[in-house]
């Protein structure tokens, strides 16, 4: 099996279709449309989406643990006589003002001084990284992530024709116009920006005039350790007010109660989230109406219950892999040791390329994610993203084993990197 893609170049122009020539579609695309290509990611989820599949690829949230007696409870009363029409009705871009009220309350509990006027509802957070995207990066503008990152994030800000940079140790030459991070438990890494790492950046982005995206999909996740501020907080103190703030904080409600319903926002200074809102305009006009208005419901219904039973699954099962990793990890092997979330970043043996040991993992019923796919320019192909979320622990321990198997016979069997 190929884990390679066509590129458009290659074949758009010579496909015939019957006697008719296929019209050169390339040529029509704008410049930031041909560099979006499609995401390994979503191309791998379907071989592993296969049943008898031991996966660890997916970062998505275990289905059995979605509240949805309460979705349930809360679609009816959506669709009552009463509540129709409004439920099914258009209504304002920047969102359903109660559920703004509500996440106002849930930032201001997290030390982040806004109002719901401070926060734009979007399509799950990935629409807010491409709002913010199209809002802000002019093609060359050096927008900075950490290595790895988000690949949605990539592909969101791609198609604005940035130029990527490193968050720390790139090049300091200009300045960035774009700090984007994932500071709790990030995927792919697993890793949690420190205190003081958080202060730099915030210094950082008001020394270059840049604006920080802080993605906080994962930061009500924490199964240990004590919560840190959000830089979005940080950034307020020092700014005097989050309307002269220089962070947009993406939030979901896809992690903790479901990623289906499509909900998330983005929380900033009045003046971009009403740019951002007008951007939105044009992209979608608002967010399902029905989902925001159900939404409250259940996190008013039972958010803080249930995210606190996410958290006990999740620690068992990462502590089942973090156990398993310990117990069959060959020499050379090192491992992240995420305080929440979803993901274990693995640095394997430098000899061995993981996406040609992904095959072979495939061929025999496990999946992972390889690391190349994670990196916005030379991959380290010596990596790999591991999810704890789908599986019981047993299943994780076994599986982990037959990775590790597979890693240390990876120099003798063919697939270990050309050096
Ligand atoms: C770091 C990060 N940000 C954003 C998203 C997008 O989430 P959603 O659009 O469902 O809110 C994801 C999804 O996996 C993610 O991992």
């Amino acid at each position: 099996m190929m884990l390679t893609y066509p590129i458009f170049a290659d074949w758009i122009g010579c496909i015939q279709c019957g006697d008719t020539k296929m019209p050169d579609y390339l040529s029509l695309l704008s410049t930031g449309a041909r560099k979006v290509r499609p995401s390994e990611l979503r191309e791998l989820m379907k071989i592993i989406e296969r049943p008898d599949m031991v996966s660890f690829a997916g970062g998505i949230p275990d289905p059995g643990l979605f509240p949805r007696a309460a979705y349930d409870e809360c679609y009816r009363d959506a669709l009552s006589v009463l509540n129709a029409p409004r439920s099914l009705q258009y209504a304002a871009t920047e969102g359903y003002l109660p559920l703004r009220e509500w996440i106002a309350e849930q930032m201001r509990s997290k030390g982040l001084t806004c109002t719901p006027d401070n926060i734009l509802l979007t399509s799950g957070s990935q629409q807010g990284l491409e709002l913010i995207g199209k809002l802000l990066i002019n093609k060359g503008d050096r927008v900075c992530t950490s290595r790895p990152t988000y690949l949605g994030a990539l592909q969101a800000f791609t198609a604005y024709e940035p130029a990527f940079d490193e968050v720390t140790g790139g090049s300091r030459d200009s300045s960035a116009k774009l700090l984007y991070v994932v500071p709790d438990f990030a995927n792919p890494s697993g890793e949690t920006m420190s205190a003081p790492e958080r202060d730099a950046l915030v210094s950082r982005a008001h020394r270059e005039n840049s604006i920080i995206v802080e993605d906080a999909a994962y930061s009500s996740l924490r199964f240990e350790g004590a919560d840190l501020p959000p830089i979005a907080a940080l950034d307020v103190s020092l700014s005097g007010s989050i309307d002269t703030c220089r962070t947009l904080y993406c939030g979901t409600f896809s992690k903790t109660l479901s990623p289906g319903v499509r909900v998330g926002w983005v929380c900033g200074p009045r003046d971009l989230i009403g740019r951002l809102t007008l951007l939105k305009q044009g992209a979608d006009l608002h967010s399902s109406t029905i989902n925001q208005i159900a939404t409250l419901g259940v996190a008013k219904a039972c958010f803080e219950e249930h995210v606190t039973m996410l958290r006990g699954v999740y620690r068992a099962r990462r502590d089942a892999m973090l156990i398993a990793l310990s117990r069959y990890a060959p020499e050379g092997t090192a491992w992240t040791r995420p305080e929440g979330g979803l993901f274990i970043w693995l640095r394997l043996p430098q000899k061995v390329d993981a996406s040609a040991l992904f095959e072979e993992a495939v061929k025999r019923g496990l999946a992972f994610v390889p690391g190349a796919a994670f990196f916005p320019d030379e991959a380290e192909r010596n990596t790999m993203r591991l999810s704890y979320s789908l599986n019981p622990e047993p299943v994780i321990d076994d599986g982990i084993r037959r990775i590790c198997e597979l890693i240390s016979a990876a120099g003798d069997n063919g697939y270990a990197r050309a050096s």
